[in-house]
């Protein structure tokens, strides 16, 4: 009896192309993980999640860190059914632990414009943290509008609307368990 082909696997068909693999994502962070070691050592800091779209990446980076950490999700306005960001990003919920006198690293999945960074970091700095750290999985250095430089970054990526692992095109998307860039046809 012939063997049923292994079927290779097929790119979701609002994907363009995958940046990342499942495996690529998992190993840039476990050595971005070591990066976090290297300036963190065995101390603890509080990791300030943006949420929706860090929460695989914070989810994974966590599970890599043997540090004792603490977690706390800030929310932020999204693009709505866009793939382009317009306007001023607002701060819808807010931190529910103390962070005075404590090292914090924010964690977002994209820096984009920076307009999000810019502002979470600047709330963040008003409590008064003992060190203010930022960690992004992608940065679009091309699209910047307001200057800010992370202190992590997982992967330099070019110009493109991208999705999965987190990120979304109106709120779909966020489960693809690789990183592509979004096929123009499917954002209408
Ligand atoms: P910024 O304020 O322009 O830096 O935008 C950062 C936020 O916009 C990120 O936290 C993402 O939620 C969203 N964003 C920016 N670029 C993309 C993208 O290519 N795909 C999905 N979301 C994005
Ligand atoms: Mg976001």
């Amino acid at each position: 009896m012939p063997r049923p082909k292994k079927k290779s696997p097929s790119l979701h068909p609002d994907l363009e192309s995958v940046l990342y693999t499942e495996a690529q994502i998992k190993k840039r962070i476990r050595t971005l993980a070591g990066e976090l070691k290297a300036v963190y050592g065995d101390g603890e800091f509080t990791i300030v999640s943006l949420i929706n779209g860090a929460i695989m990446f914070t989810a994974d980076l966590m599970r890599e860190i043997d540090n004792p950490v603490r977690l706390d999700c800030i929310r932020i306005s999204s693009y709505g059914a866009k793939t382009k960001s317009v306007g001023a990003p607002q701060l819808i919920a807010t931190l529910t632990l103390d962070i005075a006198n404590r090292h914090v690293l924010i964690v977002d999945d994209i820096l984009d414009t920076g307009k999000t960074l810019t502002l979470v970091a600047g709330l963040v700095r008003k409590l008064g943290p003992a060190s203010l750290r930022t960690c992004v999985l992608l940065d679009k250095t091309a699209r910047r509008e307001v200057p800010f430089e992370a202190d992590f970054v997982g992967f330099k990526i070019p110009d493109k609307f991208v999705i999965g692992y987190g990120l979304d095109y109106a709120e779909r998307y966020r489960n693809l368990p690789c990183i592509g860039v979004l096929n123009p046809a499917a954002a209408g």
